[in-house]
């Protein structure tokens, strides 16, 4: 690339180029803090319900008792599934190659046209929260029928009573989830609701930039994090943890990793180069129901910061969200495949947020780009013409 065209370029990636503003959260990666609306995330998920924090992200603040109530029935009416979309859950989920996240991709589409969700541009502010909420409630129905429909078992509606994360688990296993496993999972799905302005975020508000309709810019969202270098893969970790096997095999495995120049999952990040506050409450949840099998990965993370340190030593490398997250999923009985579905059902709160928030103040989002190609304008080759 010449140095001209490097001059007009923006970084590679976008890498802190600001290009909109936002009051729904922010990262701070030096100093390992991440918030919501100012509070920090950690905090929230360590003290409030999955619905106090998604009030505070769709309606800008916390609820009181009564505005928490009237936003749970809400939550609660949302999660209906629309006309016709029952027998193309089941199809889906009977697809040859199929994949929980993909399937998921094609339900949320199915069901924005389903309820005719209409171009934001057309919409008022409060007729594109009726849409982030119905469709932020609705996510976890589709992926929970989806899988148990993969599973040839039949569906099962939410508990009317049960609030989001218990609800979650209940539509998978047909049962009331134990109180202190829903409690696990619900700190785990506030932790990752939001997350500054990632590249499904990022797409989500470029699709709204259009005046599209919230079905669009979600299916566009779960796109984005569908590629491995930003959804990843939470049950990396855990593959990591069962390879190793046994605590003492634990120092060696990991050296051989890092001496074959591959990466030690669960560990490094491009934003945090100090602990991951994801990681560091997830560490908490999963002592607090992980067992042995958090013994065990606290055996390997100690292991694996000391090896890092030594034979990497200056990277700055820490537990990643990735590491406890895996533990805490599997403790509360999600396969593996659900990982990271079920984080995208959460961070569909934090891309609906961003929604709404480009739908209130909005310009349609067009970069431009340095053509670098043949000098234009190009005649047409001698002769050439119409075939
Ligand atoms: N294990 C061993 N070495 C590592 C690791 C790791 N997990 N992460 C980074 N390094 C090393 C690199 O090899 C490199 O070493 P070098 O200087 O000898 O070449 C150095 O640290 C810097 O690495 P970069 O690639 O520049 O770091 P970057 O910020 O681009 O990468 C990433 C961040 C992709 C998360 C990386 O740390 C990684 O691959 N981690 C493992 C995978 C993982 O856990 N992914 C989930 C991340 S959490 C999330 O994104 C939601």
């Amino acid at each position: 690339m010449s140095e001209a065209v490097r001059s007009e370029l923006a970084p590679p990636g976008l890498a802190g180029v600001a290009v909109a503003e936002t009051s729904i959260g922010d990262v701070r990666g030096e100093e390992g803090f991440y918030h919501y609306r100012g509070y920090d995330a950690t905090r929230l998920a360590g003290t409030c319900s999955f619905e106090q924090v998604w009030h505070l992200l769709l309606r800008g603040s916390l609820p009181d008792a009564e505005e928490l109530r009237h936003f749970r029935a809400e939550a609660v009416e949302a999660r209906l599934l629309p006309d016709g979309v029952a027998e193309i859950l089941e199809r889906t989920a009977r697809l040859p190659g199929y994949s929980p996240l993909e399937a998921l991709r094609t339900a949320v589409s199915v069901s924005a046209a389903a309820l005719r969700l209409r171009p934001t541009l057309d919409l008022r502010d409060e007729q594109v929260r009726a849409d982030a909420l119905r469709m932020a409630a609705l996510t976890p129905v589709l992926l929970t029928r989806l899988h148990r429909a993969h599973q040839g078992r039949p569906a099962i509606d939410p508990d009317p009573d049960l609030g989001y994360a218990a609800a979650y688990l209940q539509m998978l296993s047909g049962e009331r989830p134990d109180p202190r496993q829903a409690r696990a999972l619900e700190k785990y799905l506030i932790l990752v609701m939001d997350h500054g302005f990632n590249a499904s975020t990022f797409t989500a508000r470029v699709i709204t930039s259009t005046g599209s309709d919230m079905g669009s810019a979600l299916t566009g969202a779960i796109g984005a994090l569908a590629g491995p270098l930003h959804g990843g893969a939470p049950s990396r970790a855990l593959d990591t943890l069962d390879a190793i096997g046994t605590p003492e095999r634990a120092e060696a495995y990991l050296r051989d990793e890092i001496l074959a120049g591959r990466r030690l999952m669960g560990f490094g990040h491009r934003i945090y180069k100090t602990d991951d506050p994801r990681s560091v409450l997830l560490h908490q949840v999963a002592r607090e129901i992980g067992g042995e099998q958090a013994d065990f990965a606290e055996h390997v993370e100690a292991t694996a910061l000391r090896v890092l340190n030594e034979l990497k030593p200056g990277r700055r490398l820490y537990t990643n969200v990735e590491f406890y997250s895996g533990v805490v999923m599997n403790t509360v009985g999600l396969d593996r495949d659900m990982f990271t579905p079920t984080f995208a059902c959460s961070r569909t709160v934090g891309w609906t947020a961003a929604i709404v928030e480009q739908a209130a103040n909005n310009r349609l989002i067009r970069p431009t780009a340095v053509y670098v190609g043949p000098e234009a304008p190009r005649p047409l080759p001698d002769g050439y013409a119409y075939m």
